[in-house]
């Protein structure tokens, strides 16, 4: 039998520093994060400084604390996986700094991974990919459809042509006076509301696959001081639905869309903004039309970032060769084709 892999990978693009040790690509052995949102939320939104400064202080203590609860050394690790963008670039250089230092110490191979293949690869951990595959990555900063033909193979087929939806929900949240981030609360108070505003659905209707979400984000914020203006009482439960309903809306058609031109064997659907409720029954219910492919919800536990999902993709990684010397650097705009590299 061949012998287990055991990858330990760094999560530290935006604000939370995460370390996890990952068996053979879908098995958590251990996951230690340290999340960093109270110090941001008095100023309504990652402050970089204050992110980095907070990483450093983390990252070796949850190293310390993964191999701790494996009960293992650096000694029985395969590899070490970072993630090395896209994302915060003063951020990111914590995780690969202590990942290159460890890897150099340990003499262990140094796997670079991109954040967005992390958030995908979290679907391991429910059952295994079965490819071709479709995911809609939907997190703070993207929102895209992404094709894979293979485990190790990212096309990306549809884009936000403006904000991400979780940007989007942040920035809507932020005008209603909700703490940043606000997704998670507007999801709540969207099952507690109905949808009685008109809010518009960006691109619904055109040829492709991509999205565009600033025009609904300043529709929330008009209507908002258009009322403020007139005196008039916004009922906040019922924004919060209306607005859920456009969003759901157009990332469920756009995605059924795509699943109809590529057929795949399964879908995923990952990122942060993948634990709204909202759009997991809305792409439960559409996938009712694809009874051949899979339907994979990342867990909610493992939607938002954390070093597990970086330990899956790590391991694909892995086994497809990927390695770095010491002079990996953080990379914060980085994209899907530096697989190609
Ligand atoms: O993937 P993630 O943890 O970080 C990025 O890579 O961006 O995603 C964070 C985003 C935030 O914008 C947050 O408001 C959003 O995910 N989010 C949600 C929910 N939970 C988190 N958005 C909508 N509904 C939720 N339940
Ligand atoms: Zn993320």
């Amino acid at each position: 039998m061949a012998e287990d892999r055991l990858v330990m990978a760094f999560e530290s693009s935006a604000d939370e520093t995460s370390v996890a040790i990952v068996k053979n690509g879908h098995e958590i052995v251990s996951l230690e994060t340290a999340t960093q949102i109270k110090s941001h939320q008095r100023f309504g939104g990652i402050v970089p400084e204050v992110a980095s400064r907070h990483h450093i202080e983390q990252v070796t203590v949850l190293a310390d604390a993964a191999l701790t609860d494996a009960g293992m050394t650096y000694d029985d690790l395969t590899a070490i996986a970072v993630t090395q963008g896209p994302g915060l670039v003063g951020a990111l250089l914590i995780g690969v700094t202590a990942a290159k230092t460890i890897a150099w110490a340990h003499q262990l191979p140094l796997v670079p991974v991109i954040h967005l293949a992390g958030h995908i690869s979290a679907a391991n951990f429910v059952e295994p990919i079965q490819y071709p595959a479709l995911a809609l990555m939907v997190s703070g900063g993207h929102t895209e459809l992404v094709l894979m033909r293979s485990e190790y193979e990212y096309l990306v087929i549809g884009d936000t042509r403006d904000d991400a939806a979780g940007e989007c929900y942040d920035k809507v949240g932020r005008t209603m006076g909700l703490q940043y981030p606000s997704g998670k609360t507007l999801d709540e108070m969207a099952h507690r509301g109905t949808p009685t505003y008109d809010l518009p659905r960006a691109m619904l209707h055109e040829d492709n696959f991509d999205f565009s979400f600033s025009g609904l984000k300043s529709a929330v914020i008009n209507l908002m001081h258009n009322a403020e203006q007139r005196g008039e009482q916004v009922n906040l439960d019922n924004l919060a639905a209306s607005f859920q309903d456009a969003v759901v809306e157009v990332l469920v058609t756009k995605t059924q869309r795509a699943l109809t031109e590529y057929p795949v064997k399964s879908f995923i659907v990952a990122g942060g903004v993948a634990a709204n409720q909202g759009l997991r029954d809305g792409l439960t219910e559409m996938m009712q039309h694809f009874p051949k492919t899979r339907f994979i919800p990342v867990p909610i536990a493992l939607a938002g970032d954390n070093g597990a999902m970086i330990g899956a993709a790590g391991d694909i990684a892995y086994r497809h060769g990927k390695r770095a010397d010491l002079t990996l650097n953080a990379n914060p705009a980085l994209e899907f084709d530096y697989l190609d590299d």
